[in-house]
């Protein structure tokens, strides 16, 4: 709920996971930075969608094409003309509003069905483009969430979502060019070489991941909407007639990820079929995930055809071909998609693990703690090692102990305060499992290991410690 997902925000500042960007300077709007938890959580989020594409199948190679493109690749691609969201100002407020965002916060303050039927009615009006009965709809039903006093509209407009920006020297000659709003496009101009030097066959994909950014005009619900985030994209080339069975192998293989890679409960995940399809694509899927605000979307595969393949061949005049030696044919492959955004991921993968626990203790009295029950494989720190005292030895032999973990995952060394309250701030963390090192540690070379989820404690050998850590976090 609300007041759930307001305190993951603050915890999430509070423990190193995200701050506002320039925070300073009171922020800049729909920008975050990721402190020292937080990029470690979304690189070993990234690490494990690469390792799953690239390493894990024979077909799939990983790329990295820069930020900045000839602007002929947004012609071609389609988002000089066609990248743009519905916007409505209201004339009292001189505020902006993208128009499926003022239309979402109205049916929030809905009952379940009635607010399905607006949707549905919106959905079908941005799919006919019909701007004016959008406009009445939104009259009609008296939408002015998050507008003050009256609603007195503008007609709706399309707006470029693309960020410009000046190659070159500050003069008449300087061309325009874009930042990015999807990688996909570094992935198609590279076709042939990757196809080439790759020697790669058809059915192949090709993987990448990088920033993109797009400038939201509703910059809302933290890192969901970001002007400036990380995309996860794998295009998959593949012979025309063949399209539709690879769209359902890969819907089915990425639900599939997010439940056995990154532990995400079955239940909190669903298909959305898209009604409005994108300007490329012939059939589109939203895997959505059960935000604290509801299932929203997370990543989306599309059959983008060969409409992108085709439009770079005819902008570019260079041959963007296969030739299939089993079929002894040349064509322009075909393409099924994937797409998923970083940031999201960690969001869902953050408020799936924060919970706020409450207990009574043995002697009848209250306790608490809020934890992170990150899976143990994408928690950014493993293991803590903490030495019951800062004397008599004890930190020397913690620190052969991290000296032996180390190298093999991220290990967090803390001899300060009681351990009780280094148990609570590791469970903050989300670090799966602590070991203290204590007196009899010195006669016999056991520790206790305390485990996150479940706080039972063990009495193991600090020789079995990393490999226990290793196995549980593979
Ligand atoms: N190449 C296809 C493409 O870009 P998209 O549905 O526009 O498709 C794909 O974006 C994914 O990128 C989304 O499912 C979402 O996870 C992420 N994404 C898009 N816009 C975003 C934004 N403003 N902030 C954070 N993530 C975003």
């Amino acid at each position: 709920d609300a007041k759930t997902f307001q305190n993951l925000i603050s915890h999430a500042k509070e423990y190193g996971y995200i701050f506002q960007s320039s925070e300073i300077y009171d922020g800049l709007s729909a920008v975050y930075d990721y402190g020292q938890n937080g990029a470690q959580l979304k690189k070993n989020i990234r690490d494990a969608w690469w390792k799953s594409m690239t390493q894990l199948n024979d077909n799939i190679v990983g790329i990295d094409a820069a930020i900045f493109m000839h602007p002929t690749t947004w012609k071609a691609s389609g988002h000089v003309d066609g990248f743009s969201d519905p916007m409505i100002d209201n004339k009292d407020s001189q505020k902006r509003y993208r128009v499926d965002h003022l239309i979402e916060a109205y049916v929030e303050t809905l009952e379940e069905a009635e607010g399905k039927a607006v949707i549905a009615e919106m959905e079908r009006l941005l799919a006919a483009d019909d701007l004016a009965a959008l406009k009445q709809l939104i009259i009609d039903k008296n939408i002015k969430c998050a507008v003050s006093g009256t609603a007195n509209w503008t007609d709706i407009r399309n707006f470029n979502l693309m960020f410009s920006t000046e190659l070159g020297s500050v003069s008449e000659d300087a061309n325009t060019i874009y930042l990015r709003p999807e990688t996909a496009q570094g992935i198609f101009v590279n076709f042939l070489n990757v196809q080439k030097t790759g020697r790669m066959k058809i059915p192949f994909g090709i993987a990448q991941t990088g920033k993109a950014f797009r400038n939201e005009i509703v910059a809302r619900q933290f890192i969901f909407r970001m002007r400036e985030f990380e995309q996860m994209e794998m295009q998959f080339f593949v012979r025309p007639g063949t399209e539709d069975q690879w769209y359902e192998h890969w819907k089915a293989e990425r639900l599939k990820w997010h439940k056995e890679v990154l532990g995400t409960p079955e239940e909190k995940l669903q298909y959305h079929d898209h009604v409005k399809l994108a300007f490329y694509a012939k059939a589109a899927v939203d895997i959505e995930f059960n935000f604290p605000f509801g299932f929203k979307e997370l990543e989306g595969i599309h059959s983008r055809t060969d409409y992108d393949l085709t439009q770079h061949q005819t902008y570019s005049k260079k041959k963007l071909q296969y030739f299939d030696t089993e079929i002894n044919k040349n064509y322009v492959p075909y393409v099924i998609e994937t797409s998923v955004g970083l940031d999201r991921l960690v969001l869902a993968v953050l408020s799936n693990a924060y919970a706020e626990e409450t207990w009574k203790k043995e002697d009848g009295s209250d306790d608490s703690r809020v934890v992170l029950r990150i899976p143990p494989r994408l928690a950014p720190t493993k293991l803590a090692i903490l030495p019951l005292t800062k004397k008599d030895g004890l930190p020397e032999i913690a620190s052969e102990l991290m000296a032996e973990c180390r190298s093999e995952f991220p290990c967090f060394y803390e001899e300060k305060d009681t351990i009780g309250k280094r148990y609570r701030r590791m469970d903050a963390i989300g670090t799966p499992f602590c070991v203290t090192i204590d007196h009899q540690t010195k006669e016999d070379g056991t520790v206790t290991i305390r485990y996150r989820d479940t706080m039972s404690q063990d009495r193991i050998h600090m020789s079995e410690v990393k490999k226990l850590v290793q196995t549980a976090c593979k």
